[in-house]
């Protein structure tokens, strides 16, 4: 049954909460994009989903990183979040373009930008989006926490480097979605 979705297209348009970019390495590459889905699930143990696109170049390595790294980009933190919102790992080296460092597991860690690791616990297969529960890790770092974070709204001029949303016949870019994760963490949640 087709349906409407104009009441929910009208309320999400508006909504706005703070955006991430998060990155991932599986060992032999990196990745990493801006991401608007993604939020806290649990208090104790500290928990966090977040919302990777199928069709996201992103979403290959992210099969396979048992780290996260998810960082919370500041307003002066905008030509970042633009490099990793508009342009895809298929056609550039945006590690070329920005300075980081190696954290847990190889993940990479941008430069003056506040983040924390996560270790990929499960994932969900939740149509255009697999969603990766991550178990928050020690490390990471808050020095700009009280500074006003970069928002959905902000940014929504943004033109992004792959569009999530599924072409006809197509089935994303991972459709095999492995379990992978499922078998080699904890089944805790
Ligand atoms: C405002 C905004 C929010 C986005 N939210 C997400 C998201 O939640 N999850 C996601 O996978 N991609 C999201 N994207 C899209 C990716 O950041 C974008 O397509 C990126 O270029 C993909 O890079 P990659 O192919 O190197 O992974 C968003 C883009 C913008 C501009």
């Amino acid at each position: 049954m087709k349906r409407s979705t104009r009441s929910f297209d009208a309320i999400a348009s508006k909504l706005d909460h703070p955006v991430m970019i998060v990155t991932v390495s599986d060992g032999a590459r990196r990745s990493g994009c801006l991401v608007g889905f993604g939020a806290q699930c649990s208090i104790d143990p500290a928990r966090y989903f977040v919302w990777i696109s199928k069709r996201n170049h992103t979403a290959l390595v992210a099969e396979h990183a048992p780290v996260f790294g998810v960082h919370f980009p500041r307003i002066g933190d905008i030509e970042l979040a633009r490099l990793f919102g508009e342009t895809t790992g298929d056609e550039v080296d945006k590690f070329a373009r920005c300075q980081w460092s190696e954290g847990p597991e190889g993940v990479p860690v941008l430069a003056g930008v506040d983040w924390f690791p996560g270790e990929a616990i499960r994932h969900i297969d939740s149509g255009d989006h697999v969603g990766y529960l991550l178990d928050v890790l020690d490390g990471g770092s808050s020095k700009h926490a009280d500074e006003p974070a970069l928002t959905l709204q902000m940014v929504h001029e943004f033109d992004p480097g792959h569009d999530a949303r599924a072409q006809p016949g197509a089935t994303g870019r991972c459709p095999g979605f492995s379990t992978h994760h499922d078998r080699r963490r904890r089944q805790t949640t």
